[in-house]
């Protein structure tokens, strides 16, 4: 049985006030969750006020992103030591808004070119094999841009990027990275995935990780559905047998809403 995990990714929200209030907020109500892993990824800022907040809950803590070195000349970088001294426990890796898979470094704003951050296939494999080093769990993310699934090549981009992001990664490290199914034309942008198809991809997903780790390994490993999970959809992803939880942006940024989430995942499986 794999324990269903609600995450939310606050990305760039909350100064320190703000992250204090809303942390205290679903830790006063949810500090004792049980039958749901429950991540909050508040910017890095703010890691070290949410994890006084968090201390002694069951709730954990994860950063948005990693550099794979352990100290040095990287400006604007943070590494697994300093993610480990905030109190972190996970940390989230590759998601769309830091891919930069034109390697675009656009002045041009469109939609599909705001990720401008530059990770890719091989950063993404060097965060994840970093991250494992200091026992921090990964939640590395894929998914298909809207071009992708239009030209039909959804499952040959998402495996593919699945195989890139564990190349030479240890089947027994494997087993505690974190997937998270993230299309990205539905993220942020109130579009949800149809349930029943976020469940065939991430059954691809789960075919690609047997093809790595062997089959036993790959029905323990979890994988999220992200983009749009909200209340009002929560239930119906939830009941999907391949889904084991959600990376969540926007219902994360208000307590009421987010709890409501962590209540449907741990009555889900
Ligand atoms: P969203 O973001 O819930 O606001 O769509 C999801 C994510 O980016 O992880």
């Amino acid at each position: 049985m794999r324990t269903p995990i609600m995450a939310g990714n606050w990305k760039m929200n909350c100064d320190n006030d703000e992250a204090w209030e809303l942390a205290s907020a679903i830790a006063d109500e949810k500090g004792d969750v049980t039958g749901c892993e429950v991540v909050i990824c508040p910017p890095a800022t703010a890691l070290v006020v949410v994890q006084a907040v968090l201390e002694g809950t069951n709730i954990g803590l994860g950063a948005q992103n990693i550099f794979w070195e352990e100290k040095g000349a990287y400006t604007g970088e943070l590494s697994g030591p300093m993610l480990l001294s905030c109190g972190c426990q996970y940390v989230i890796i590759g998601h769309s808004e830091r891919r930069g898979r034109f390697g675009a470094v656009a002045d041009d704003f469109t939609p599909e070119l705001q990720r401008v951050f530059g990770d890719t296939d091989a950063s993404v494999n060097r965060k994840i094999k970093a991250a494992l080093s200091y026992d921090l769990t990964p939640i590395v993310c894929v998914g298909e841009l809207l071009s992708e699934r239009q030209q039909g090549q959804t499952d040959e981009v998402v495996s593919g990027q699945v195989k890139a992001a564990l190349a030479g990664v240890e089947a027994d490290d494997a087993e505690s990275i974190i997937l998270a199914y993230e299309p990205v034309w539905a993220i942020g942008t109130g579009e949800v995935c149809d349930a029943e198809e976020a469940n065939r991809v991430i059954g691809v997903i789960r075919a690609t990780l047997a093809e790595i780790t062997g089959e036993e390994i790959a029905e323990e490993i979890r994988i999220l559905y992200g983009g749009s999970v909200k209340p009002a959809n929560v239930a119906g992803l939830m009941a999907q047998p391949e889904i084991d939880g959600g990376l969540v942006g926007g219902a994360s940024l208000q307590a009421e809403s987010f709890c409501e989430l962590i209540d449907a995942a741990a009555v889900s499986k």
